[in-house]
């Protein structure tokens, strides 16, 4: 059956900052987003895209939020593939997993030997210079907690945030996040840009995809790979992306490349 779910736009981004020391030149991150995986998107749809960002080799993986759509029996399969990860891997919880079972997630993570930064941060020291790791819990449920989550966040290393929604990333930056990763708009899944964007500002909604550059620092919001609801995407296809850090004094974030991964059905 047709399912433009299987056709995943892959971007990678260069990511330069002051924060980001000379040894880290070449550092890559992988983000995957919004899964939501259940009736469009199968553990065998998700193997392909973790044998692919396996092939890849990036040091870190940031895995922002939305496993699954609403059935919590959905949330092991598809935290036992992310599991499969090779790379370094962090998750935060995003508003579907929160409305489907939390605890069954966070045990799932566990078993998988992913932490879910629930509102805390980790130093990772093991790297070329160490990188602080920052997750947000989901705020569309009430369980971002961003004191919490920067209490031991300071100095000069450089400083990754994951946070399933984005409208909070302006709190986010200015407690020192450099690069912020979010996902949950999903782009729209209907995205007719003049209109989207029409409709973004009569709404309110000020972050809704890609890239932003927010007071020294980037927000960017990946469109996700699932669907809670129908498969159908215009102008918003599925995403996975890469962010290859660079020091330098001007904060920017470029678009390196842009390939697609054709996910196929696997009986
Ligand atoms: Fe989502
Ligand atoms: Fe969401």
């Amino acid at each position: 059956m047709f399912n433009p779910l299987r056709s995943v736009e892959i971007n990678t981004y260069r990511f330069v900052h002051p924060r980001v020391a000379d040894p880290q030149r070449g550092f890559r991150i992988a983000q995957i987003s919004d899964v939501h995986l259940g009736r469009w998107v199968k553990p065998r749809h998700m193997e392909q895209v973790v044998e692919y960002v396996n092939e890849n080799e990036p040091q870190l993986v940031a895995l922002t939020g939305d496993y699954v759509g609403y059935n919590d029996s959905d949330l092991e399969p598809c935290i036992k593939t992310l599991g499969e990860l090779a790379p370094r891997t962090f998750a935060v919880l995003g508003n579907h997993d929160h409305w489907t079972c939390p605890d069954t997630a966070t045990d799932a993570f566990e078993q998988a030997g992913i932490p879910v930064l629930a509102n805390r941060s980790v130093i990772l020291d093991d790297f070329a210079a160490p990188i602080e790791v920052v997750g947000v819990d989901d705020h569309v449920t009430d369980n971002a907690d961003i004191d919490s989550a920067f209490e031991t966040v300071g100095g000069s290393n450089f400083c990754l945030a994951l946070n399933h929604v984005p409208s909070i990333a302006p709190d986010l930056a200015d407690e020192g996040a450099d690069l912020i990763l979010s996902g949950h708009t999903h782009g729209h899944q209907f995205n007719i840009p003049k209109f989207t964007n029409w409709l973004a500002k009569r709404l309110g909604v000020e972050y809704h995809v890609g890239p932003y550059y927010i007071d020294g620092s980037y927000l960017y919001i990946n469109r996700g790979l699932g669907s809670a609801s129908w498969p159908w995407r215009i102008g918003a296809a599925p995403e996975l992306t890469f962010f290859e850090l660079a020091p330098g004094d001007h904060p920017r974030l470029e678009l390196l490349r842009t390939e697609e991964l054709a996910v196929e059905h696997r009986p």
